[in-house]
């Protein structure tokens, strides 16, 4: 078989099973058996498939019909420019979560990033915290493009932190983040020489507690009760973990603005990506504290209000 035929094919299989955008799932899932890029398969159509790449290419579709997402199957995504590797243990990350970044960058720009916040001197390290890492793309986007940026990555699944490491490790900024496993922030402010914060240098002010200039999370915050709404791709094949809030979605906010307050140095800055239908309620929480200011949402390219952003308070 050829490749157009090859392809067609696959394009077929896919479309019978009404995948979405079936043509581009069998693009890339072709891309990948044969090790090439789209230009070269374009380019190429009378090439002859050898045997091996062909069963290859086959059972790939047959996965992505019975619903495995391209990004698993391919072990690659692409987040601010940058490939990252994606396994099953961490979530594919979207393109809304790019809206973090430039949140993020656009208020540590406003300030002047290579400044202490405090004093308007020059400072070494920017101290930065990615609540819920996964894959790292937050973390590791950061570090990309904050060079004085120390980035503290925290995960509760251990196995999302090895693909976060590697993560790092391939573009270059691994020994700027620190890769830690634990509940939202608990802990980053412990002192104690022997923990595992300590031996990776997180800040600490004189009273023991680690001190950011800015916090970014892209928490878990799908509501239980919307699992059966789900697409099969995203309820079967992604972890729960990274997509279930609690029983109503929200609850992770509370308890890491909390955290935020107490952790961010005065004007640090604090940005969440926020679900669908949470806006209202994590404006409560903001509003209920003093310690905010410049609380300010941002809209997504679907109009949904999608990163709350605000800075602690002097
Ligand atoms: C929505 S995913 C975000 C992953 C990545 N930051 C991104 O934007 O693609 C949420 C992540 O938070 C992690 N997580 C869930 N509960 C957590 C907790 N209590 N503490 C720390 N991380 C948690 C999950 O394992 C998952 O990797």
């Amino acid at each position: 078989m050829d490749l157009r035929a090859a392809l067609k094919e696959g394009m077929a299989q896919l479309r019978a099973a009404q995948i979405p955008s079936h043509t581009l799932a069998a693009e890339l899932l072709l891309m990948h058996a044969l090790g090439r890029d789209r230009a070269w398969i374009y380019s190429h159509p009378e090439e002859f498939v050898d045997p091996a790449a062909a069963e290859k290419f086959s059972a790939l579709i047959a996965r992505r019909a019975a619903g495995e997402p391209v990004q698993y199957l391919t072990g690659k995504q692409e987040f601010w420019g940058l490939e990252f590797e994606v396994t099953p243990a961490v979530l594919i990350p979207r393109p809304e979560t790019e809206h973090v970044m430039e949140v993020a960058l656009a208020r540590l720009g406003e300030r002047g990033i290579k400044i202490h916040m405090d004093t308007g001197a020059p400072r070494e390290k920017l101290r930065v915290a990615d609540v819920g890492t996964g894959s790292g793309c937050l973390a590791v986007a950061l570090a990309s493009e904050l060079p004085h940026a120390e980035v503290s990555a925290t995960d509760i699944s251990p196995a999302a932190l090895e693909v976060a490491r590697r993560n790092a490790a391939r573009h270059g900024v691994a020994e700027r983040i620190h890769f830690l496993q634990r509940d939202l922030l608990t802990g980053l402010e412990n002192t104690d020489p022997s923990s595992e914060g300590a031996r990776h240098a997180v800040p600490a002010s004189a009273d023991g507690a680690a001190l950011f200039d800015l916090i970014v999370s892209n928490p878990p915050y799908i509501a239980r009760s919307e699992a059966a709404q789900l697409q099969r791709e995203v309820h079967d094949h992604e972890p729960h973990a990274a997509l279930f809030g609690g029983p109503t979605g929200i609850e992770m906010y509370q308890r890491l603005v909390d955290q935020a307050r107490d952790l961010l140095r005065d004007r640090g800055i604090l940005v969440l990506e926020l679900g669908h239908d949470s806006a209202d309620h994590v404006r409560g929480i903001f509003d209920a504290q003093p310690a905010w200011t410049k609380v300010a949402i941002t809209m997504d390219l679907a109009g949904i209000p999608r990163v709350f952003a605000a800075e602690r308070a002097r």
